[in-house]
């Protein structure tokens, strides 16, 4: 049995006091909840959330890092500085990450690689745009997003993966895969793990949804055999839209 993974990624919302604000009554909301829990501020909050996430049951997640472990990278934020702040969660290759900062997955593969040598989990995103899906692509961009995201990745490391699947289109739009189309690419995923890994890793992996979901979908999309937690952006900006998806069984 798969555990849900449900995980808000927070963008570039709060300061430093209100992230520290919704992490304290997340804590409080989302103790001895049923399911895997993270929440990733903006870098400029994970100290301060860190001290409040710290022994609770919500991992903290960072939404981005650098290619590289140190050195002269103006504006970047290393493996070494995030795991310094008790961060144990990296996102890596969001679509805002690929398509407005032009990350190529091979920025995006030495990025997990770097990040899972040094004992951090990755949740790695990969997802469609509009004009992919309506030419039926959707499944061969994933693929090839999965493949080369995860290329050099030893089977013991991919226990520490997860993936999102966020179709690009459904991010921040209202408007939400359905249950059934986003499984067939979850399920489609799995067999691509499964072709890279074999069938029992592909099991175990978690593959969370991403776009536009809440409240009101979340139970149908997790009732769907291949969809395993999700990736949360607007929803998880309050606790109130929050916790109803966290607390999904
Ligand atoms: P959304 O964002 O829930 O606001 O669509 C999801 C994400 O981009 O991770």
């Amino acid at each position: 049995m798969r555990k849900y993974f449900i995980a808000g990624n927070w963008k570039m919302h709060k300061t430093a006091s209100e992230a520290v604000a919704l992490a304290t009554e997340l804590v409080k909301e989302l103790k001895g909840g049923p399911n895997k829990y993270m929440i990733a501020p903006s870098f400029t909050a994970l100290d301060a959330v860190s001290k409040v996430v710290k022994g609770t049951n919500i991992l903290l997640g960072a939404q981005n890092m650098s290619t590289d472990e140190q050195g002269a990278h103006t504006g970047e934020v290393s493996v070494l500085q995030l795991k310094d702040l008790g961060v144990q969660v990296v996102i890596l290759g969001h679509s805002e990450r690929r398509h407005i900062y032009k990350e190529d997955d091979a920025m995006i593969n030495k990025k997990v690689k770097l990040a899972l040598s040094h004992g951090l989990e990755v949740v790695l995103c990969v997802g469609e745009l509009l004009e992919e899906r309506e030419s039926g692509k959707a499944e061969k961009v994933c693929e090839e997003q999965t493949r080369k995201g995860l290329a050099g990745v030893s089977a013991a490391d991919l226990k520490k993966v997860t993936i999102a699947y966020e179709p690009v289109w459904a991010i921040g739009t209202g408007k939400t895969a359905t249950p059934e189309d986003a499984d067939a690419i979850h399920a489609f995923i799995r067999k691509v793990i499964a072709d890279m890994y074999g069938k029992a890793a592909a099991d175990e992996m978690i593959i969370q949804y991403g776009g536009s979901m809440k409240a009101e979908n979340a139970a149908a999309l997790l009732a769907k055999e291949n969809i395993d937690g999700g990736l949360i952006g607007g929803a998880a900006l309050k606790a109130d839209t929050f916790k109803p998806i966290a607390l999904c069984k």
